[in-house]
């Protein structure tokens, strides 16, 4: 594999993937389950937060502890199906700011366009987790980097639970800086550019529309 690519390949994180896929897994269960994915893969996406120390005073003593400094952290989920993921990586850091990206597809170039980036400021300062369940092409996720790198961002992370290898590719040949922390890497993509065996379109199982 790639430098700068993770594959998470613990077994909860494969579990609650496989439950993903069942195609009878309902938009309630589906919804919780790409929440806890998040929380288990961003626990580790997250390990180098920076740490600030606080003054505390135990029952005992006062001392410095650290804590991680939430406002240096920003998480931008891709509308819409990366909304299903921020309540995840929230839950871990409750002080995180949070942008939003929304992209549209050309229909006739096929090229990604943005129709929406509302991101927190300053953008350079911080560390931020862009958010899309399925890193298929790429297209997407690539043009929304290189939109925050636009705005000034530079410590940035792309997290997904699915990955098609022709979507890992792209994205690394673009943005070789930007590890890429994902849950499963998945066979190929199909004529319809859905990930194979994939879950379907993730967006849709989320927000429970088709
Ligand atoms: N987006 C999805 O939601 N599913 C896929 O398989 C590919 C892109």
């Amino acid at each position: 594999m790639k430098e700068n690519v993770f594959i998470m390949e613990h077994p909860l994180i494969q579990h609650k993937i496989s439950m993903l896929r069942d195609e009878r897994t309902g938009t309630n269960e589906f919804r919780r389950l790409i929440e806890e994915i998040t929380v288990l893969m961003g626990y580790e996406a997250l390990r180098d937060l920076p740490l600030e120390d606080i003054k505390i005073k135990t029952p005992i003593e006062t001392c410095y502890s650290p804590m991680v400094s939430g406002k240096k952290l920003a998480i931008v989920p891709i509308l819409r199906a990366g909304l299903g993921m921020t309540g995840g990586i929230l839950t871990l850091v409750p002080s995180a700011k949070v942008g939003h990206i929304g992209l549209y597809r050309d229909e006739e170039t096929h090229e990604p366009h943005e129709y929406f980036c509302k991101l927190p400021a300053p953008i350079d300062q911080r560390t931020i987790l862009v958010l899309d369940p399925m890193l298929a092409t790429g297209g997407s996720a690539v043009a929304a980097v290189n939109f925050i790198k636009q705005h000034g961002g530079k410590n940035i992370k792309f997290m997904c639970i699915i990955a098609a290898p022709e979507g890992i590719k792209h994205f690394h040949e673009c943005h070789p800086d930007v590890p890429i922390y994902c849950g499963h890497l998945d066979r190929c993509l199909n004529e319809n550019a859905y990930i194979c065996p994939g879950l379907g379109d993730a967006g849709d199982r989320i927000f429970g529309t088709k």
